[in-house]
């Protein structure tokens, strides 16, 4: 047996403790007052007072894995998702070929566990091929592990199939995320219709292609059951649908990116492709609702949508540049500065937002758990004491679109663990 002592770490920002961690099972086997020494561990490791949370647990990301290698592989994504705190992430169907088949969501799987970095959970897609067209095999999907299903990148606008993928959803008891855009109200649009749109001559993306398809969903899931997710939230409207259909008892989950929180339209004057993404940055009214629905509990948790792409696909024209910006490494910061540092929220709650409740929602057993005796030693140590300035070029992911390009945080990983292992930082 190996055990490693963690020693002078704040569990959730409270009083200081030592763990020791049983690596050999993966498991925190002690918690005291007294650190422990080289005599009771056999690697101890010194914490520096920071802040311990349970691993992280992203429920939408892209690993571009198989198809777009060049910008991002299982491998890069699962280190930067450990250097970003995650112990835990789903990644997204869109790749080439679409996960629409058992063998690839296991091949997935397979390879995230031969690199160890991360356990990196395949969603399946909803149709095949992405087309909206015909269903995919949800069920032999479903009973090869797959708990997730999306058209990500893509919305299921087709009642009469999303219907049916509602029911099958629920027959197999799996999580069914939508990705909400009419594209009949979006064709051609890079960015969100409104006065900055106007402005700088873009086509918008406006609220309703987004809002239309959550009614009518959270109506369908009031109808047909299952378990609904709603991908990236991204406006005032839709908080408000959420919040009814809560109310209504009616079973939906909801994710919204840091993006959506930290940053508005008012990024794209300088037309750098950077900020392009879908759903689109939109204004400050939409993003003070998606802050307040987070805080009380509408959205239930923070979700990437980590979504690397190549300079040759962003530093071209605004309406040329493909959607999506990276998120895994700066999650963490972004999170902490829009909730812990203005005094919004503590600790607690970004333990909750970014790991317990997505891994309830996706039903992982070993995945946000209390940090007590017994429990698997996922966890991600947090230094708040030393600023950082967020640079593309130093992240770990292959690509380096990150929209904080230069900007200063405060919140930093310095140490990651998967069941005892450290994936990232600190050594002893
Ligand atoms: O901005 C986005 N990028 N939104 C999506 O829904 C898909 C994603 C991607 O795959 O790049
Ligand atoms: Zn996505």
């Amino acid at each position: 047996m190996t055990t490693l002592a963690l020693n002078n770490v704040r569990p959730y920002g409270e009083d200081v403790k030592h763990l020791r961690i049983d690596v050999t099972e993966g498991r925190i086997a002690a918690i005291a007052d007294e650190p422990f020494g080289p005599a009771d561990a056999d690697a101890v490791i010194d914490g520096g007072g920071n802040v311990l949370l349970p691993g992280l647990v992203d429920m939408h990301v892209h690993l571009r894995e198989p198809g777009r290698e060049d910008t991002e592989t299982i491998a890069t994504g699962s280190d930067a998702a450990a250097k970003g705190g995650f112990t835990a992430v789903f990644t997204m169907a869109n790749t080439n070929p679409v996960i629409d088949q058992p063998f690839l969501a296991e091949a997935v799987w397979e390879k995230g566990q031969a690199y160890g970095k991360c356990d990196v959970y395949p969603v399946g897609s909803i149709t095949q091929g992405l087309r909206g067209e015909q269903l995919t095999e949800i069920g032999l999907m479903a009973r090869s592990g797959v708990r997730m299903f999306s058209d990500d990148g893509r919305c299921v606008n087709d009642p009469q199939l999303m219907r049916r993928a509602i029911e099958y959803a629920k027959a197999h008891d799996v999580v069914l995320a939508q990705h909400a855009e009419d594209h009949r109200l979006t064709a051609g649009a890079a960015a969100h219709e409104g006065e900055q749109a106007e402005r700088l001559g873009l086509r918008g993306w406006p609220r309703v292609a987004e809002e239309s398809i959550v009614a009518r969903d959270a109506i369908m899931t009031r109808d047909y059951g299952g378990r609904y997710h709603l991908c990236h939230a991204s406006t005032e409207g839709t908080v408000e649908l959420l919040r009814f259909a809560k109310a209504q008892g009616i079973n939906v989950t909801a994710e919204v990116t840091p993006h959506h929180l930290m940053l508005t339209d008012e990024k794209l004057a300088t037309y750098d492709g950077v900020f392009r993404v879908n759903p689109p940055l939109r204004e400050a009214r939409d993003a003070e609702a998606l802050k307040q629905a987070l805080l009380d509990g509408t959205v239930d948790a923070v979700a990437t949508d980590h979504a690397p792409h190549g300079s040759e696909d962003k530093c071209v024209e605004f309406e040329n540049a493909k959607p999506g910006m990276l998120g895994l490494e700066t999650s963490l910061a972004v999170v902490h500065r829009v909730f812990v540092e203005p005094g919004l929220a503590d600790w607690r709650f970004v333990a909750k937002v970014m790991s317990e409740r997505p891994a309830e929602i996706m039903r992982l057993e070993d995945q946000g758990r209390p940090i007590e005796v017994g429990e698997p030693a996922n966890l991600v140590l947090v230094d708040t004491q030393s600023p950082w300035t967020a640079r593309g070029a130093e992240m770990a992911s292959k690509a380096s679109n990150t929209p904080y390009e230069g900007i200063e945080f405060t919140a930093r990983v310095v140490g990651t663990w998967l069941r005892g292992t450290q994936t990232f930082g600190l050594k002893d």
